[in-house]
Parts: C-alpha cells; structure tokens; sequence
C-alpha cells in the first residue's frame, strides 16, 4: 500500500508541472490566454479561463491539503463563495447559513441570493444542534464558518453534516480561518471547502485570491460556472499562490504557536476585560475546537478596558504591529471589527453578536512572541 504523506510533504510537492521533456523544480508560469494545436496529440488546453497548467497547480494542493478529489481556484474569495454558492443551491433552492459570516458573505446572503431565485435562512451558531427543524423540502445546503470572525466560536461540524445528510443536503464550510493545517472539514463530514486564498493560504498580503475544493461531482459542476462567470485566477497570481502555499505547514505552526502565546499574555493583562481564542481553556469552545482542530491558529480577539475610543487610542500607539484589515499574512495585523470587518451592521446588529465597540481583532503573524508582546504592552500602557 502506498504510505499517506504528510501535510508539510503535500504542501511542497503536490501538483507538479511536466512539459514535454522539461521537468522544472519550480512552477512554471504559463502566462498565455490561450494555446494552439500543435501537430502532435494537443493536451487538451483550449483558454486559460477554463484551464491552465499554472492554476492547475494550486489546484491540486488544495485537492491534497483538503484531502477532496479536486480543487478549483478563483480571482477572489468571494467569487469562489458565490460561484460555490450558486452552482450548488440554484434558483428555487433553499439554503441555511450560520450568520456569523465574513461581511460580503454575510451581505450576499441576507440581501444578494434572493434576487436568483434563492432563499436564505440565517441561524445562530447554538442552532448547530438543532439545524434538522430549519431543513425544507427544497434545501440544498448549510454554509458555514469555524472558527468564526470575529469571536472565533466554532461550529459542530461532524453534528451539522449528520443531520444535513439524512435529508441529502451538502454542507459547506469556509475554512478560511483554520486552513487545512489545523482543520480539514472534508474529513469531518462537510462536502464542499472554500476558501479566501488571500488570507493564509498564500500568506505574504499581496495576492487576492480564492479555491474551494471537494468530491470530483461537485466540482465539475461548480467548475462550469466558473467558466460561465470568468471568476479564475490569472496564471502569474496562480504562481504566486502555490509558492506561498508551499511554506503554509512551518507559517501555520508558528501562527499557532505566536497565536496561544498572546492569547495567554493578553488573558491575564490588566488592561484587557476579555479574550476570545479556541485555545484558551476560558473559551466557551474550547472542547469542542480540540475535539476537531489540530492547532487554534492565529486569530484571536479581545475586549480592552473602555470603549471604542480607547481600542482605537490602542491601534494608534502600536510601533511595529499594524493597524489593518485582513488577515493571515506573516505580519501581525490588527483592526476594530466595528470599524471594519463589521461596519456593515447597525451597532444594534452588531451587539446583537456579541461584538462590542471595545473589541479589537488580532491577526498574529510569524514575528517574534517577545517583540509582539512589548508593542502590545507599551500601547496598552497608554489607554
Ligand atoms: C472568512 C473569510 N471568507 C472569505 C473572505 C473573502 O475573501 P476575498 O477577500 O479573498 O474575496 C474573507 C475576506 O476577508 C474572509 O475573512
């Protein structure tokens, strides 16, 4: 029997590119548009915005990260959150999302779908248990997020895909947070993973970009409207991403690493009400995200003594850490999520949540913990 690789081993070599007699090491980027027929047998490439050796790639890294059958990658998070979405459900569908979602999901949800003859049923994380009474005749699928942004709760994957399968609904999880390092929802029941590429996967802040990964079925499907739409990824981005998806197993380890140390600097902070990271035995979650991640990852958020003045008066005072949106990039990156992230909701909405003006997000990067927490400290020491 041939031995499983590891995920480190995946990262490196999965997806590799031979052309003709020509094996490079590196991907080569195949930066064409389109491909002519030669005499001989063509392989069968006719436009890049169907297919190309560079996208195909990152493809089948993901496919192997994922452990899915096939991959397919996107311009954006979004485009393979909306193509995923829209292929699987279709117009007359019905489907069922956990409202803790990133903003421009969460706005094609409430407001967008409908408009394609979709329909949507937005449910709080504590329905995991109890999803089978929000299923109908003509629901398709459940969409969701774990860890979730910006409290970080999780979702029972293994619980939600059990009840979705007995009525043959697909569930769909946006592992955008976690990445397949520290969680691999395929292996937890779900059918379908998306992905932000722009996040940790490439993991350097200088590509956009989206995959999405699951049984052959699903994706060819998802794959056709792909094509139809146009949202792929142009070939040198494509390069860009499997060169940063090559190092994601050593990055996510000492996100992981970086992420719990802060969590446990910051929970026992003077100037810090609360800390939201699945890591830290305080977290409501905390059994449950053992129970499914290999690692908590670098997300994490928490409550500064004060308001919304003070969170900020803090992000202003931060010497080397920035004050950014986004996420999962070798560099710590911080943001008020009421500003940000979550400027989309009314402050009823958003407290509604659970997320409070007060509340700061912290992406941790891969810098030193000691040069993280002495820029932490000394900001912190002026609210
Ligand atoms: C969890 C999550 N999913 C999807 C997206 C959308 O990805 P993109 O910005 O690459 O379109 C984001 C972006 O922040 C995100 O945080």
């Amino acid at each position: 029997m041939k031995a499983k690789q590891g995920l480190s081993t995946k990262c490196v070599h999965a997806g590799k590119t031979v052309c003709g007699r020509v094996a490079p090491v590196a991907s080569p980027i195949f930066q064409t548009s389109t491909y002519y027929y030669p005499k001989e047998e063509s392989a069968g490439y006719i436009y890049t915005r169907i297919e190309n050796p560079t996208q195909e790639v990152v493809e089948e890294k993901i496919a192997a990260l994922e452990g899915g059958r096939e991959g397919l990658v996107f311009s954006s998070g979004m485009a393979a959150i909306t193509t995923t979405v829209l292929s699987t459900v279709g117009e007359g569908g019905h489907l069922i999302a956990f409202e803790d979602l990133y903003g421009n999901t969460y706005t094609f949800f409430k407001s967008g779908l409908e408009k394609y003859g979709i329909d949507v049923t937005l449910i709080k994380a504590k329905d995991a248990t109890g999803i089978g009474r929000f299923i109908r005749k003509n629901t398709k699928a459940v969409f969701l997020e774990s860890p979730t942004n910006p409290l970080m709760r999780i979702v029972d994957i293994p619980k939600v895909a059990k009840v979705a399968h007995k009525k043959s609904v697909k569930v769909i999880v946006d592992n955008t947070f976690a990445t397949p390092i520290n969680q691999r929802p395929l292996e937890l029941g779900a059918d379908i993973v998306v992905h932000s590429g722009s996040k940790y996967l490439n993991g350097h802040s200088d590509v956009i970009s989206g995959l999405m990964a699951g049984n052959r079925e699903n994706v060819q499907e998802i794959k056709e409207l792909r094509t139809t739409l146009g949202g792929c990824l142009d070939p040198h981005a494509s390069y860009l991403l499997q060169r940063g998806m090559m190092t994601l197993s050593i990055r996510m380890a000492k996100h992981n690493d970086n992420g719990q140390r802060v969590a446990e600097f910051l929970e026992n902070h003077k100037k810090i009400d609360r800390v939201h990271y699945p890591g830290l035995s305080s977290h409501p979650d905390h059994e449950l995200a053992k129970s499914m991640m290999h690692g908590f990852g670098g997300m994490l958020s928490f409550e500064v003594k004060g308001r919304r003045k003070e969170a900020n008066r803090f992000l202003k005072e931060l010497k080397l850490l920035l004050a950014a949106p986004s996420l999962g990039g070798v560099e710590t990156l911080i943001s008020v999520p009421a500003e940000t992230s979550h400027s989309y909701l009314s402050r009823k909405e958003r407290l509604g949540q659970g997320i409070k003006d007060n509340l700061v997000r912290m992406s941790v990067g891969i810098e030193d913990f000691q040069d993280i927490k002495r820029d932490l400290n000394q900001a912190l020491s002026k609210i």
